[in-house]
């Protein structure tokens, strides 16, 4: 059933992690999440994520392991975060309002969506480890 799951990427690069700003829904416009989306049919979630952050961020990538909870979300979806590699392209915001690169240190002071926050101990683990 994988028309029920959100992907989301954990993508790090020299001990940042990148994230996105939302502009939309009004609830969450200007707090920032992993870049990610929505499975659809016939797509595996690895394969959303490929094509969610190519439409986003303009980057291809290669998912990994998995990071952190699978968060319940409303309507029946659940959140899952993988961590995940660029393989070309240089990320740039074209859906969100920005992009932003975060150390360790810095993140917990991050206005983070809601579910996202479940993974903060995971993505500073992440991060120091990197
Ligand atoms: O773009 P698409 O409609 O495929 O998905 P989305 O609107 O970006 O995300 C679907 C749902 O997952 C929304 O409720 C988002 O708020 C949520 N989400 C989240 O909580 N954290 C993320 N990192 C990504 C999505």
């Amino acid at each position: 059933m994988n028309v029920c799951v959100v992907v989301a990427a954990a993508i790090v690069v020299d001990g940042r992690l990148l994230l996105a700003q939302r502009r939309r829904p009004a609830a969450l416009d200007g707090l920032w999440e992993l870049p990610g989306g929505k499975v659809e049919p016939g797509e595996t979630p690895t394969d959303a994520l490929r094509r969610e952050l190519r439409e986003e961020l303009d980057i291809e990538t290669e998912a990994g392991e998995r990071i952190g909870v699978e968060v319940p979300l409303a309507d029946g979806l659940v959140l899952r975060a993988y961590l995940t590699e660029i393989v070309s392209g240089i990320p740039r915001a074209l859906d969100h309002a920005a992009i932003g690169w975060f150390s360790a240190a810095e993140l917990p002071a991050v206005d983070l969506v809601p579910n996202d926050r479940m993974w903060l101990p995971d993505l500073e683990r992440a991060l120091r480890a990197s």
